[in-house]
């Protein structure tokens, strides 16, 4: 089956960088939002991204060309003749699952029908499709045009085929697929976020430190590109709030009591979209790097000792591998090593002794998975 036409409903963060990345693969796209206000700045923000990438000599094509390959509607019917689709609107399930509906009803049999979805479950977005088999998660990072990753989620009614379309697809965007082999609320990359908010979270609450002290030790002891409460205010702390709570009901996860999240997201203190989170930034929807100490007494094994618990649920699981979970987070949040090898070397003796000691504080969730338990006995890491 040939892909010519992309459509992409919703024309917010996500949605206006996954119809960058469509056109820039040479696809033509259509966009569908319910206002001229939010489609307008779409454009705006896909303008200035690819006159970015043109004046770097990163893209040879105009950005005037490229724009030539995106319409933009509030209207369904240029989905008419749309190859495969991907929904992109606010991750609430009534919403998407009408959009589904409204989708079914109006794309061509033969179309593919993608949810970038960060937690809630394609099958019950699936469900109200006369095609569950064709319906997928293919779930995009911030900001597409930069993150390679794209992890495919298939629900237990996706196809074969539609598998392997969706990760051609993602190829030809010039992402790097990640697909899980089971359908798991938050996926891997969000139910590994969840771990490292709640475990930041915790050790802020519980006063062994502060907010920047946490972050200092994640950009500059653990290299990453972002301190986890910078992360969260990058991402926004509706989209964290809401991954958390779509996670820990699905019963899948256990939760580690932190209000701080909760109480920044009623106090509409949602990170860089509105200018302030857990930071100030210069202004709404502009994000400036946070200025952070250089020296932490966070140590970093026991910032990523819950996180590292989930991979281990992820592996036991049969969800995915180490490798798969490591390419999750070096290509989807930029990590500039994979988490399960970063375990690896800081021991997992190590990670193994702080879960220990923070279970033993009455934190249920940080019970050792059997596996980290057995690794740590015999003094092997995940990787040989
Ligand atoms: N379009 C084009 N170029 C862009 C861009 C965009 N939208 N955004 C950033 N860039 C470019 C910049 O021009 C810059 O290029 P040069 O290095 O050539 O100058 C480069 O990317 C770096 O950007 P900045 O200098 O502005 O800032 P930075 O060095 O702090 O990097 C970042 C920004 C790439 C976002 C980096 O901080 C990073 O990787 N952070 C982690 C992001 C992350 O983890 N994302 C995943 C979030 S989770 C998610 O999305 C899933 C979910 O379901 C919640």
């Amino acid at each position: 089956m040939t892909i010519k036409k992309i459509g992409v409903v919703g024309a917010g963060t996500m949605g206006h960088g996954i119809a960058e990345v469509s056109a820039l693969a040479n696809y033509k796209v259509s966009v569908v939002d319910i206002s001229w206000d939010f489609l307008n700045s779409a454009k705006e923000r896909i303008i200035e991204s690819l006159n970015r990438f043109y004046e770097k000599g990163q893209i040879k094509e105009r950005p005037e060309d490229v724009m030539k390959r995106i319409e933009f509607s509030t209207s369904y019917d240029v989905m008419r003749d749309a190859d495969f689709v991907i929904e992109a609107v606010p991750e609430i399930i009534e919403l998407k699952r009408k959009v589904f509906e409204t989708l079914d009803n109006i794309t061509p049999s033969h179309a593919f029908l993608a949810s970038n979805t960060s937690s809630i479950p394609i099958s019950t977005i699936a469900e109200v499709t006369k095609r569950k088999e064709k319906v997928i998660g293919m779930h995009f990072f911030n900001p597409p045009p930069i993150m390679k990753l794209v992890e495919v989620v298939p629900s237990k009614y996706t196809s074969d085929e539609t598998i392997n379309v969706t990760i051609d697809l993602a190829k030809k965007m010039n992402k790097i697929p990640v697909r899980l082999k089971v359908e798991v609320p938050g996926f891997v990359s969000n139910r590994i976020f969840l771990r490292l908010m709640q475990e930041a979270c915790r050790e802020v609450e519980s006063g062994e430190a502060s907010i920047e002290e946490v972050d200092s030790t994640a950009r500059n002891k653990l290299k990453l590109p972002m301190g986890i409460f910078e992360l969260s205010d990058y991402v926004g702390l509706d989209v964290a709030v809401d991954l958390w709570n779509v996670i820990v009901n699905s019963g899948t996860a256990e939760d580690v009591k932190c209000e701080m999240y909760k109480r920044k997201f009623e106090a509409k203190e949602l990170g860089v979209k509105t200018g302030k989170g857990f930071y100030n930034y210069p202004a709404a929807g502009k994000y400036k790097k946070v200025d952070l100490p250089i020296t932490s007494k966070v140590d970093p094994a026991r910032l990523i000792s819950l996180a590292v618990n989930e991979g281990a649920w992820l592996i036991q699981n049969g969800i995915v591998s180490a490798k798969d979970i490591d390419r999750v987070m070096i290509y989807g949040f930029n990590f500039p090593k994979g988490l399960m090898q970063m375990a690896d070397e800081l021991g997992i003796k190590n990670i193994y002794n702080h879960l220990v000691d923070i279970y033993s504080k009455g934190y249920r969730a940080y019970r050792p998975n059997s596996l980290i338990e057995e690794l740590a006995k015999s003094s092997r890491g995940f990787y040989d």
